[in-house]
């Protein structure tokens, strides 16, 4: 259970707390707290912007290749022809699997381990078979996460379903060839594109939470497979990255426009959050909803994907802000990447449990650079906490008690 809010329902306490009569100091989810100065993106929620290494997302996200936004966060500049063409080639040379990773993930498949915890572990083991020299090299291992959590996320699916991993072809781009490693084909270039996309459009996003995790781990001076791996562990929440899965079911359960408001509205009776909607940070439209919702209208309207389902969703969207702005007039809850991201990895033929893994695809970009500018600043993150327990208690032995 998630809990809400300030309170933290699970603590019993047994005797009253001498903190709990101090003025309150305590920003309950380090909610408006400032922790570093970044250059990496800046997320203005109250206008509704996000700005990526001085990009609009806008006008980032539908042009740029997967790489290009790889060097524009590494270096703050997009690449000459010949740095892409390096960067290509050297994410395109770490994108095999170590075996022992491809082993891990045919064991995980066996126990029907999700993907999102394949993936974790995959990630936690990509340092095997490096030497001690790789192994310290940051920039070596950056690479080495890009490339291969693709490669691990579309080995584990495989493996899921009793088909052998497809290997890496070098000779296609980063995002090709994840779809290639997923379904045994080159995808047609508009699906590529799509998902070159929303890729750019997810690769940052301030101090989110996985983003967040990767940087506390980075400013204890520990090495950046750890931090790719506590940042999957926090995406996989369905507060963070794990939404969008959910958002699509809700349309697959609605169906038809006319049930939109029964089947929303009887969520919200039962104290359900309608998934794709809401936003820490955002008090307005999600600038990312905008981009994803062009890019599906695209595909759609190209012959790709399902153009029913992309009015179906539009008419749900605008039932949903409807019930949200009568039930909590006072908190504007509007649309958030995930809801048109469901709708685009449906459109690009992802399967749902692909949804999650395929954020962490694009997010890893975020997570090595911010790994990066901590490593720079290399000042420990160590916030304070406030003392809520009780007080000088005595020890009383075992059989006394
Ligand atoms: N549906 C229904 N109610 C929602 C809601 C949603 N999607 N999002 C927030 N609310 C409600 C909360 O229940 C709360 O109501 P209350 O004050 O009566 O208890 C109020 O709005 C504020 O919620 P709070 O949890 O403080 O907002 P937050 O800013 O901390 O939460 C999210 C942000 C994203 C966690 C939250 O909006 C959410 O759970 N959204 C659904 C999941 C989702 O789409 N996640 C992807 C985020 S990119």
């Amino acid at each position: 259970m998630v809990a809400g809010g300030t309170t933290m329902t699970w603590t019993t306490m047994t005797e009253p707390s001498h903190a709990a009569a101090k003025a309150p100091t305590v920003r309950a989810g380090l909610e408006g707290v400032v922790a570093a100065a970044t250059r990496l993106s800046e997320v203005d929620g109250a206008a509704g912007r996000l700005t990526i290494a001085g990009f609009p997302v806008e006008e980032l996200a539908p042009h740029a290749s997967f790489e290009e936004t790889v060097h524009l966060l590494w270096h703050d500049r997009l690449p000459g022809a010949d740095e892409l063409a390096q960067l290509r080639d050297e994410l395109a040379r770490h994108r095999a699997l170590p075996p022992a990773v491809l082993d891990l993930l045919q064991a995980a498949a066996a126990d029907r381990v999700g993907p999102m915890d394949a993936l974790r572990m995959a990630v936690g083991a990509l340092d095997l078979g490096l030497s001690p020299a790789e192994r310290s090299d940051p920039d070596r291992l950056a690479l080495r996460l890009i490339a291969a959590v693709p490669a691990a996320v579309a080995a584990h699916h495989r493996l899921t379903r009793g088909l052998e991993p497809v290997p890496p072809d070098p000779a296609l781009g980063h995002v090709a060839d994840y779809l290639r490693q997923i379904t045994g084909e080159a995808p047609p270039a508009d699906r590529a594109r799509g998902l070159e996309t929303y890729l750019s459009t997810v690769a940052d996003h301030g101090f989110n939470a996985s983003t967040f995790a990767a940087r506390v781990v980075v400013s204890t001076g520990s090495d950046l497979v750890s931090a790719v791996t506590a940042a999957i562990g926090a995406l996989k929440g369905p507060l963070h990255g794990g939404a969008p899965g959910p958002a699509l079911e809700t349309v697959f359960e609605i169906g038809v426009a006319e049930r939109a408001e029964e089947v929303l509205a009887a969520k919200l009776d039962r104290g359900e959050r309608l998934m794709g909607f809401g936003h820490r940070v955002y008090r307005v439209r999600d600038p990312r909803a905008d981009v994803l919702a062009a890019a599906a209208e695209r595909l759609f309207t190209a012959g790709s994907g399902d153009r029913e389902l992309y009015e179906l969703a539009r008419a749900v969207e605008a039932t949903a802000l409807r019930l949200l702005r009568e039930r909590k007039p006072d908190r504007r809850l509007e649309t958030n990447v995930e809801f048109y991201t469901a709708l685009l990895l449906h459109g690009l033929e992802l399967p749902v449990e692909l949804f999650t893994p395929t954020f962490a695809v694009g997010r890893v970009a975020g997570w090595t650079a911010h790994a990066r500018e901590q490593a720079a600043e290399g000042r420990l993150i160590r916030p304070l906490s406030e003392y809520a327990g009780a007080r000088g208690r005595r020890w009383v032995p075992v059989e006394e008690r």
